[in-house]
């Protein structure tokens, strides 16, 4: 019999990152964040732990080769989206988190799976810790979720929702959420940095060992981060990232870690009356509202992981009134914005100084990569001059520093996507491969070179168009 001792002490613990310090401090000395050291009680080492590890079997080695892959093939959630995104389904003993802010959507998304994954036969527990019985089941009725092997428990304490995860014995668990889970042994605050941490791997390490697929539910950062430590990224399998903007309707779903397969996919959902949505044509949906004749305004083929998107760019000129002149972003790279402001000035010979300068991707999705950089930078050009691009042109390309309109990848999915659509030119850097029957390629080695052969160059006198 091993007697282990539990000492308590006190320490100070980084909510961002995790990082534990004996003394309290204004920064965190590991990651640097202001005002997120706070206190709390550590148990050296928890008695209930600290024998299980004890008690584990060991695990014996195996040639490489009779390793046995057929437990770990993903099951689908019969959500296509969902699948999509995991690589055709939830692996049988996996542990997810599914992040995103408040009222995006997670606990409809996560219904719905449970119901779907219900529907096929796995028998389903949906841990609810932020709502009542009741709230769920208005819900589900809305949903049109009713099958008899969802079961449901409104709990907070790990020690119970434990017993009830060893009560109905289910194939798949959703917790929603950890951050409202506490172990009473623990002395601190529920949402904290240790009871989030200690309560994630409790469950992580019952559903490896019982073989149930699990799914916790945390909640986002202001600054997109998971609330809690960067452990919980680590304790899991699988990190979903739920996306989109409050006011649109479209919703994004990305791996940003898989440990069963690619993390580049894209699910996309629209949030309806009864529930999410899949979206399973996205390109015309950014388009759908585009008014053709209006300056500013440049369409690029997108890549969202394997899925090409096309996505309307805008760009608005202003003379400004202040000493620094704004330079807003919505949806697109605000570095990346400044440095197109800066290739226009000194290589194309087109001044934003004086000007503020608005560029947002329509639509309520974000276009980060470098492959926008033409068309965006087409956009304000046309934003500065006032002249109008045809509106079945897409341009895609990277911008260099010197001017030089680089190759993208997987260029021609992008543009059999645009002709798929509807576009006829395309402006593409000089050496991209052919374009799709029917669509006219306009070929540019530069910046200025596209600026001049879309006749976009400005009047003299080149004032700012109205
Ligand atoms: P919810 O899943 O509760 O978000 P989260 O768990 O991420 O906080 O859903 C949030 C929003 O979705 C809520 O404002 C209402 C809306 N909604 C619909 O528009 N249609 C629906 O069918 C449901 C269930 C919710
Ligand atoms: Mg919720």
């Amino acid at each position: 019999m091993v007697a282990v001792v539990a000492k308590l002490r006190t320490i100070h613990r980084c909510t961002d990152c995790g990082n534990a310090s004996p003394k309290w401090a204004g920064r965190c000395g590991a990651c640097g964040a202001w005002n997120t050291m706070v206190e709390e009680v550590e148990e050296a080492l928890r008695p209930a732990v600290a024998a299980a590890a004890l008690l584990a079997p060991a695990d014996r080695p195996v040639p490489l080769a009779e390793v046995d892959l057929a437990e770990w093939s993903p099951r689908p959630t019969g959500l296509t989206e969902l699948d999509r995104v995991l690589g055709g389904g939830l692996v049988p003993g996996s542990a997810t988190v599914l992040g995103g802010e408040p009222g995006i959507g997670k606990s409809t998304l996560l219904l719905q799976a449970l119901s779907s994954l219900a529907a096929r036969g796995a028998r389903c527990l949906l841990v609810t810790a932020e709502e009542s019985k009741q709230q769920v089941k208005l819900r589900a009725e809305r949903l049109g979720a009713r099958e008899p092997t969802l079961w449901l428990v409104s709990e907070t304490s790990l020690p119970n929702i434990l017993a009830a995860v060893a009560e109905v014995a289910p194939d798949v668990v959703v917790l929603d959420s950890i951050q409202t889970v506490f172990d009473p042994e623990l002395g601190s605050a529920p949402g904290s940095v240790v009871q989030v941490r200690e309560c994630a791997h409790q469950l992580v390490r019952m559903a490896k060992e019982r073989a149930i697929t699990t799914v916790l539910v945390g909640h986002v950062t202001k600054e997109g981060t998971l609330a809690g430590p960067r452990v919980l990224e680590h304790l899991v399998d699988t990190v979903l990232s739920f996306e989109g903007e409050r006011h649109h309707a479209l919703r994004l779903l990305r791996a940003v870690k898989h440990r069963f397969g690619p993390t580049g996919e894209l699910g996309l959902f629209e949030m309806a009356d009864e529930g999410l949505r899949a979206v399973p044509d996205p390109s015309g949906l950014f388009l759908g509202d585009r008014r053709a004749g209006v300056p500013g305004s440049v369409v690029v083929p997108a890549m969202e992981g394997h899925r090409p998107l096309l996505v309307e760019l805008q760009a608005l000129v202003a003379p400004s009134a202040l000493a620094m002149p704004r330079r807003s972003a919505q949806g697109l790279d605000s570095g990346r914005l400044s440095l197109l402001v800066a290739v226009l000035d000194r290589r194309v010979g087109l001044s934003l100084a004086g000007a503020d300068v608005y560029a947002s991707a329509v639509g309520g999705v974000r276009v980060a990569e470098p492959a926008a950089d033409l068309a965006l930078a087409l956009a304000l050009v046309s934003a500065l001059t006032g002249a109008v691009l045809p509106p079945d042109l897409v341009a895609c390309g990277e911008v260099g520093l010197g001017g030089e309109v680089r190759q993208v990848s997987q260029c021609e999915r992008r543009l059999t996507e645009a002709a798929r659509l509807g576009f006829g030119t395309a402006v593409v850097p000089a050496s991209a491969p052919g374009v799709p029957a029917g669509m006219e390629a306009i070929r540019v080695r530069s910046l200025a070179e596209a600026v001049a052969a879309l006749d976009l160059q400005p009047a003299p006198g080149g004032a700012m168009a109205p």
